[in-house]
């Protein structure tokens, strides 16, 4: 494995993550939030964000994988995530999302395809509002249009680990975010 350089240190990460949650509160001023965070890699991002939020918050998670191909770690770490789009549902939410003001919390956002596929699965659920927090994205790979509504960094098309993010199910633990090298 060559060696992890480091792209966003952890003060950055967490001096950001905590203008994120002002403005999330400032948002839902008064109100309850259902933040739902996307298996495995958002679960660091959703406990820091959290505790940055002035407001009611609970927690749910969903869980996702891709259909296809799935590809081998080194394969994913030169061209990335190239599902061929079907995303299957592992793990459902638990509780009603309906009338609710849910955040759906994802590590990164990279061809949309699953944040595209789980907004539709939750808007059929009628919550009140639905807004996604990304801490990262990856806008250049985009293959459906897809905005973040709360976005950590924009960062270029790197394979990145650390703070949730693996490579091969490592580094999640890694307290800054890094990028593992394309040699
Ligand atoms: P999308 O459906 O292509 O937007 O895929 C998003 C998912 O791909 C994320 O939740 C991550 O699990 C994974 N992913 C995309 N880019 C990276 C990366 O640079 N490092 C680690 N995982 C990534
Ligand atoms: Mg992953």
């Amino acid at each position: 494995m060559p060696e992890l350089k480091v792209l966003i240190p952890r003060a950055d990460v967490a001096q950001r993550v905590s203008e994120l949650g002002a403005q999330i509160s400032k948002d839902f001023a008064g109100q309850s939030v259902i933040l739902v965070g996307v298996l495995k890699g958002a679960a660091i991002f959703l406990s820091d964000l959290a505790r940055n939020l002035d407001l009611d918050a609970t927690f749910d998670f969903i869980g996702v994988s891709s259909y296809g191909n799935r590809p081998t770690p080194s394969q994913e770490l030169m061209s990335g995530w190239d599902s061929t789009g079907e995303v299957k549902l592992t793990k459902d939410v638990d509780q009603s999302m309906k009338d609710r003001n849910i955040i759906l919390v994802e590590d990164i956002l990279d061809t949309g395809l699953t944040m595209t596929y789980l907004k539709q699965l939750l808007m059929a659920r009628q919550p009140r509002s639905l807004k996604v927090a990304a801490l990262l994205d990856k806008p250049s790979r985009r293959k459906l249009p897809l905005e973040g509504d709360y976005v950590g960094f924009k960062i270029p098309d790197e394979f990145v680990v650390g703070y949730g993010l693996d490579y091969a199910e490592k580094y999640r633990n890694l307290p800054d975010i890094c990028v593992v090298p394309r040699e």
